[in-house]
């Protein structure tokens, strides 16, 4: 079994940007998740594309964009200027969600789709030929260091299920809450990444909390 875990700098000192980032790159980090939020969508302002684009000047890990915002579509040449790796949309944000992930590949970057809590896994049946992830949200987008909403492991379990019927892979990624104390379930149920803000830059060693959620996450 493997997983990937992507660190949120949501939860990093954002003064100490490259520090931090060097920090869970040392920890053995995959992705650097980056959580921009607009204050419509979800009721939190953070960062936008200048963020990414200086944070492609300090790390070499695909950047793993999360954007929690209304009509992303007039966003996603400027975040695949900025160096995003994996630019993922919500559902709930997106119109012709079909248009936006083909645009998205068309971009050069890998596709993903963010559902939150209350969606339904299905609505990616329709577009699960054309995106490289889905990512389920176990807590309500918006914030940092809310609770995991335990309903995410069976939901994460049905996302396998659906997306196993395309026969191609899917990455399933779960984000929100994630910490030691569920990294396991959530692998076993699908989960192929790991979101971890607070249990990873909440600590005064995100380079060891790095480990040890991928070590908890692989545990029997
Ligand atoms: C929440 C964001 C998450 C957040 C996770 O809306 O999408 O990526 O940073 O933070 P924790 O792991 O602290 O719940
Ligand atoms: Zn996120």
């Amino acid at each position: 079994m493997t997983v990937r875990i992507a660190p949120s700098v949501l939860a990093s000192d954002f003064a100490r940007l490259a520090d931090e980032v060097a920090r869970v790159e040392a920890g053995g980090a995959d992705f650097i998740h980056v959580d921009v939020m607009d204050g419509h969508f979800v009721p939190n302002i953070t960062v936008g594309v200048p963020v990414v684009a200086a944070l492609r000047r300090v790390t070499s890990l695909p950047l793993d964009v999360h954007l929690m915002i209304a009509n992303p579509d007039r966003y996603l040449e400027a975040f695949a200027g900025a160096g995003a790796s994996i630019l993922t949309v919500h559902a709930e944000a997106a119109t012709h969600l079909h248009r936006t992930v083909t645009r998205i590949r068309q971009l050069g970057m890998q596709a993903g789709v963010a559902i939150n809590p209350a969606t339904p896994v299905e609505c990616v049946r329709d577009v699960a030929n054309e995106i490289d992830l889905l990512l389920v949200m176990s807590v309500n987008p918006g914030f940092g260091g809310q609770s995991f909403i335990p309903r995410s492991i069976e939901k994460v379990a049905a996302a396998k299920a659906l997306l196993h019927l395309g026969g191609r892979p899917v990455e399933i990624e779960v984000d929100g809450g994630v910490d030691c104390t569920n990294a396991a379930r959530l692998v076993r149920a699908g989960a192929t990444i790991l979101v971890a803000g607070v249990s990873v830059f909440g600590t005064p060693d995100p380079a060891a909390a790095t480990r040890a959620l991928r070590e908890a996450a692989l545990a029997s």
